[in-house]
C-alpha cells in the first residue's frame, strides 16, 4: 500500500455517524465561543506572558501577541472550513488522512501528542507554580520541580529540583474524574469562563492605574542588552541570538506567547454538536479568538508596565507565578487581588488540563480505530464509558513530564506540536479544494490560497522563531513516530487490509 494512501471522506462521514451516534446538536455560538475560551486562557497568558517578556520580546510581548494571533486567524479560519466539512473527533489528524494520506496523518498525530500531552503537562507545572505561591512558598523546591532545575537563593543555599510532585496531583486527580466521565457541562465551563475573564479584566482595569512609563521604555529590548546572571553568577538569560531582541525578538516572543492561543483547535472537535455548524463553527473559532487577543494585548501592555520585564528573568523575582508576584511587589494595598487571581487561575488551569487530557485521548481513540496505535487505547471502561487506559497511558506519559521537565521546555515542545498541524491544515485546505472541489463546504476559508498559503509561513515562521533545544528535540521526537510507523503502524493500518 502507499504511503500516501488516502481515507475515503464517504468512509470517515459514514464512520463518525456510526461512533457519534447520540449526540445531540446542543451547542450554540454562544456556547462553542464559552468553549473556546475556556480552553484558550491558561498558562500561557498567566505564565508565558512573562516568559517571553523576559527572555527575549521585552515591554514588546504586546507585539508578539498580534504576530501570533495572526498566524492563529489564518489557522483558524482553515480549521473552521475543515470543522463544518468532516465534523469528526479526530481533528487535524483526521483531516489529513483525507487529503494528504496516511503517512502525514501519522506525523500529525504524532505531533499532535505534543500539542495535547504535553500541554496538559505544561499547565499543571504552571498550576504547581501557582499553588505554591497561594501556599507562601512553603512547598520546598526540591518537590516541586525537575531535576533539571537547579537554583542557589540569596543565603546562598544550592537547590535542586527531584520532582514536581504537585503538578503530578493535579494530573492524577483530572485523569480520575475523566475516567468516571465527569463531564465538564456547559454550565461549569461558562462558570470557570467567567471566572477567568472577570479576573484577567480586573487585573486590566486596576493594574492600568499602576502603569510606569519607564518600564516600556524602551520597547523592544536593545541588542546591546547584558545577559542576566543569578544569585550565584549563572547565567540566565542571554540577548545576543536574533530571536532574543529587537524584532527579532518579537518573533521569538510570539513563538513563547503562541501557546496562549493553543485551545481554539478544540473547537472543532465540537463540530459535530454544533447546531448550526455551518454559522457557527466560524464564529466559535474566530469568536474566541479575537475575544482572548484583545484581552492578551491589554494584559500584556499592563503586566510590563506594572513591573520591570528584567523581573521576569529571575527565579527569586517574577519569573515563577509572575501576576500575583507582580501585584503583590508593585500594586500596593491589591494583596487580595494577587490572591484573587491565584485561585481564579488555579480554577482555570484545571480546566485547560481537562480539555487537553480529553483531547489527547479522543485522537488517540481515532488512531487505533485506524489501527495505528494499539486496541487499548480505544477500549471504553465497562461501566464509565470512557476510554479508561487510553487515560491511564496517557497519565503515566504526561505526569512523566510534568515530574521530571521544566515547564517551559514542555511548553515550547507542545508550540511545536501546535504550529505543526496548523501549517499542515492551512496546506491540507488547499489541496482538497484543487483536488476534491465538488465536496460541500459548509464554510468555506475565504481568499485561498492566500490566507492558506500566509497561516503556513507564519506558523513556519514561528517554528523557526522556537529554541534550537526544542527543534533539536522535536524532530528526535517525530524521528521517533517515524520508527514506529514503520515498525508497527504500517502493519496494522486498516485502511491497508
Ligand atoms: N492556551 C492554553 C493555555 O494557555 C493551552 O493554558
Amino acid at each position: 500500500m502507499s504511503l500516501f494512501a488516502k481515507k475515503p471522506l464517504d468512509l470517515i462521514l459514514s464512520q463518525a455517524a456510526d461512533s457519534e451516534k447520540g449526540l445531540k446538536r446542543t451547542l450554540g455560538a454562544g456556547n462553542l465561543i464559552a468553549l473556546g475560551i475556556g480552553a484558550i486562557i491558561g498558562a500561557g497568558l498567566f505564565v508565558r506572558t512573562a516568559a517571553a517578556a523576559g527572555q527575549a520580546a521585552g515591554p514588546a510581548v504586546t507585539l508578539s501577541f498580534i504576530v501570533a494571533a495572526i498566524g492563529c486567524a489564518f489557522a483558524g479560519l482553515c480549521y473552521a472550513e475543515f470543522a463544518s466539512m468532516i465534523p469528526i473527533a479526530g481533528s487535524a489528524y483526521a483531516y489529513s488522512y483525507v487529503t494528504m494520506g496516511e503517512l502525514v496523518a501519522w506525523i500529525i498525530g504524532w505531533a499532535l501528542i505534543m500539542e495535547y500531552a504535553l500541554g496538559a503537562a505544561t499547565v499543571s507545572i504552571a498550576w504547581s507554580e501557582y499553588l505554591n505561591k497561594l501556599l507562601g512558598g512553603s512547598i520546598p523546591y526540591e518537590w516541586c520541580h525537575s531535576p533539571f532545575e537547579s537554583f542557589t537563593d540569596s543565603a546562598g543555599v544550592y537547590h535542586e529540583g527531584i520532582m514536581n510532585a504537585p503538578a503530578l496531583i493535579i494530573l492524577l486527580a483530572l485523569t480520575l474524574l475523566l475516567i468516571k466521565g465527569t463531564q465538564e457541562s456547559a454550565l461549569v465551563n461558562a462558570v470557570i469562563v467567567f471566572i477567568k475573564v472577570a479576573i484577567v479584566i480586573l487585573f486590566i482595569a486596576i493594574g492600568w492605574q499602576f502603569i510606569r512609563p519607564e518600564n516600556h521604555t524602551p520597547y523592544l529590548i536593545p541588542a546591546d542588552t547584558a545577559p542576566i546572571a543569578d544569585q550565584a553568577g549563572k547565567i540566565i538569560a542571554d540577548y545576543s541570538g536574533w530571536n532574543k531582541h529587537g524584532w527579532g525578538g518579537v518573533l521569538g516572543g510570539a513563538a513563547i506567547v503562541f501557546f496562549a492561543f493553543i485551545g481554539f483547535d478544540a473547537v472543532s472537535t465540537a463540530a459535530q454538536e454544533a447546531k448550526n455548524p455551518k454559522r457557527d463553527m466560524p464564529i466559535g473559532i474566530l469568536g474566541s479568538l479575537v475575544i482572548c487577543t484583545i484581552l492578551y494585548i491589554l494584559f500584556g501592555h499592563v503586566l510590563t508596565g506594572v513591573a520591570p520585564w528584567t523581573d521576569f528573568v529571575d527565579p527569586e523575582k517574577g519569573r515563577e507565578a509572575s501576576v500575583a508576584y507582580a501585584i503583590s511587589t508593585y500594586m500596593t494595598n491589591y494583596e487580595w487581588l494577587a490572591n484573587a487571581v491565584t485561585v481564579a487561575i488555579l480554577a482555570g488551569f484545571s480546566s485547560v488540563i481537562l480539555v487537553m487530557l480529553m483531547g489527547q485521548s479522543r485522537i488517540f481513540y481515532t488512531m487505533s480505530n485506524d489501527g495505528l496505535i494499539p486496541k487499548a487505547f480505544g477500549e471504553l471502561h465497562p461501566k464509565f464509558k470512557t476510554p479508561y487506559k487510553s487515560n491511564w497511558i496517557l497519565f503515566l506519559f504526561v505526569g512523566g513530564f510534568a515530574a521530571f521537565v521544566p515547564g517551559h521546555v514542555a511548553g515550547d515542545l507542545t508550540s511545536f506540536g501546535t504550529l505543526f498541524a496548523f501549517v499542515l491544515v492551512s496546506i491540507g485546505v488547499w489541496i482538497l479544494r484543487v483536488k476534491s472541489p465538488e465536496i460541500e463546504r459548509p464554510f468555506k476559508t475565504p481568499l485561498v490560497p492566500v490566507v492558506c498559503t500566509l497561516g503556513a509561513v507564519i506558523c513556519t515562521a514561528m517554528i523557526v522563531g522556537l529554541d534550537m533545544q526544542t527543534l533539536k528535540v522535536a524532530f528526535l521526537w517525530m524521528g521517533i513516530g517515524l520508527i514506529v510507523y514503520f515498525a508497527y503502524s504500517r502493519q496494522h493500518s486498516k485502511l491497508k487490509k
